[in-house]
This record gives structure tokens, C-alpha cells and sequence, in this order.
């Protein structure tokens, strides 16, 4: 039997997959030693214990990825930080869509560019919470002597609030990767030629040639 060969496009370079597989990890720790922080009967044994030490160190892997994605692909950074806060006509009307989406139909979708309006709206969400956790975070570590009672708790909830958001976004997000089986994507920096027209066919159109590999 011939071998059928398939198009592949290229989707993620091996730094951008670098810094989200090594930001996947760190942001587990810290939800787990997070959580272990805030609820009894685990605090009592976390917060003198390790869970708040690996916290600390967990915190300032995350708070540098941002960082290494800008040094190591400024280009990039800067369009998904621009992407997931544009939003056009074709988007508002993905939205729309959303329920069937939901359930793993795309018949009729609007055409989409590099990233599509649902995950604009995750990256931009993640983005805006990234900084209130982080900046409450930072504010919980150093603030203690400064801010008093109130200031604190108020940081605390921020922290909090942050968190549980991060959490149902990332359930979603992992919700759609299998969905859609986009994980290749990420993994090895490919998709099918297929998978690229469904989700991204605007994006796909205006790709040069040589974004393209055949595997056999
Ligand atoms: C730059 C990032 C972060 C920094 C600097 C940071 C820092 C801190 C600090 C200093 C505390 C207080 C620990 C103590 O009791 O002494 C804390 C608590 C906590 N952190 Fe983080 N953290 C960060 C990211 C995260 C992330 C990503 C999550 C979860 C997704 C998280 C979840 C929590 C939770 C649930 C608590 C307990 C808060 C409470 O007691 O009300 N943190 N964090
Ligand atoms: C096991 C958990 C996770 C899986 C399976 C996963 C999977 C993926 C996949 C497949 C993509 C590429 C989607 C595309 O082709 O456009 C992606 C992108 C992305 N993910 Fe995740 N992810 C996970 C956890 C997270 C977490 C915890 C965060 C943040 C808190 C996150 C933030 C992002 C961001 C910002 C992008 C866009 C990256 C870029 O364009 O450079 N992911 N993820």
C-alpha cells in the first residue's frame, strides 16, 4: 500500500515550546503548594514546612518566563501580547460559534488568523492574571513589615481570586488542546495542514512556503 504523505506547518519555534513546558510544571508547584498554603488542615503543616519554601522558589521560575520569552523571541512576544488584545469583526462573530465549538464542531466557523478569538481571550485573561498574581505575590513575600492587616488581606485575596481564575482557564485550555487535538502543536512544533485550515485558515493563507514540511 502507497504511503500517503501529509503537510505539516510549522506552529511553534523550540524556545516558545521551551518556555511554556518548563511554565507548565512551575505553575503546578505552585498551585499545589498554593493550595496547601490556604486550606486546614494542610497550612498548619505548610506554612512553617516546604510547601511555602518551594512556593518561593516555584515563583520566581514563573515570574522569569516572561522574561526569557521576550530575550529569546521578542518578535513573537510582542505579536501575542498585540493578537490576544486585537479583536475583529470575523472574532466577535467566532463567538457566536462558541457553544457548537464547545462540543467539538466547526462547521461554519469564521475564518481565523494565527491564534483564534477563543484563545485570544484565554491568552489575554492569563496575561492580566499573571501580573495580579504576581504582583500579590511579591506584595505577600515583601509587604509583610510595610502593609498591615488590612493590606495584606486584601493581597491575599487578590492572590486567591488570581489563582482560582488561572485554574478554571487552564482546565479549559487543556479542555480544547485534546479536543482539537492541537498538542502536537506544542510538542513538536507542527500541525497537520488540515488542523491549520479548520482553526486558522486566515493565518494559514498568508504563510510563506517554507513554513511548510511534507513528512511521508
Ligand atoms: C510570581 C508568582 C507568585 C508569587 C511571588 C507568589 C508568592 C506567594 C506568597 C509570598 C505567598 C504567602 C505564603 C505564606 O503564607 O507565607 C503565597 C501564597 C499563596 N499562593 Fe502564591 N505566588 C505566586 C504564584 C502563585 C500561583 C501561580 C498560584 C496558583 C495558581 C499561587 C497560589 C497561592 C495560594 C493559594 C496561596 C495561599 C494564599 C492565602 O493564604 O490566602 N501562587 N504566594
Ligand atoms: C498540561 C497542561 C497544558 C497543555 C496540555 C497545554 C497545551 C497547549 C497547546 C497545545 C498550545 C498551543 C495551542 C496553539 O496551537 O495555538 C498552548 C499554548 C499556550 N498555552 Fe498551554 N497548555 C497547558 C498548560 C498551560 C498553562 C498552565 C498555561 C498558563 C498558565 C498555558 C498558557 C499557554 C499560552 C499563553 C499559550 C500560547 C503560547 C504562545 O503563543 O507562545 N498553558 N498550550
Amino acid at each position: 500500500m502507497a504511503s500517503e504523505s501529509v503537510r505539516l506547518v510549522r506552529r511553534y519555534l523550540p524556545t516558545q515550546r521551551l518556555v511554556h513546558w518548563v511554565g507548565v510544571p512551575a505553575f503546578l508547584v505552585l498551585l499545589v503548594t498554593g493550595i496547601a498554603l490556604l486550606v486546614p488542615p494542610f497550612s498548619y503543616y505548610a506554612a512553617g514546612g516546604a510547601s511555602r519554601m518551594i512556593h518561593k522558589i516555584a515563583s520566581f521560575v514563573l515570574a522569569a518566563l516572561p522574561i526569557v520569552y521576550v530575550v529569546l523571541n521578542p518578535k513573537a512576544a510582542k505579536e501575542l501580547l498585540k493578537e490576544s488584545f486585537t479583536y475583529t469583526r470575523d472574532d466577535l462573530e467566532w463567538f457566536k460559534h462558541m457553544p457548537a465549538y464547545f462540543l467539538g464542531r466547526t462547521k461554519g466557523l469564521p475564518p481565523q488568523g494565527r491564534i483564534n478569538a477563543g484563545q485570544k481571550l484565554h491568552h489575554a485573561a492569563t496575561f492580566i492574571m499573571f501580573v495580579s498574581i504576581g504582583v500579590s505575590g511579591w506584595v505577600l513575600m515583601f509587604g509583610k513589615g510595610q502593609l498591615g492587616p488590612d493590606g495584606l488581606a486584601l493581597a491575599a485575596m487578590i492572590h486567591d481570586l488570581s489563582m482560582l481564575g488561572l485554574t478554571v482557564l487552564m482546565i479549559g485550555h487543556m479542555y480544547f488542546t485534546f479536543v482539537y487535538d492541537a498538542l502536537s502543536g506544542m510538542l513538536r512544533g507542527y500541525v497537520t495542514e488540515e488542523y491549520a485550515r479548520m482553526e486558522h485558515s486566515k493565518w494559514l493563507e498568508e504563510l510563506p512556503e517554507n513554513e511548510f514540511v511534507v513528512k511521508k
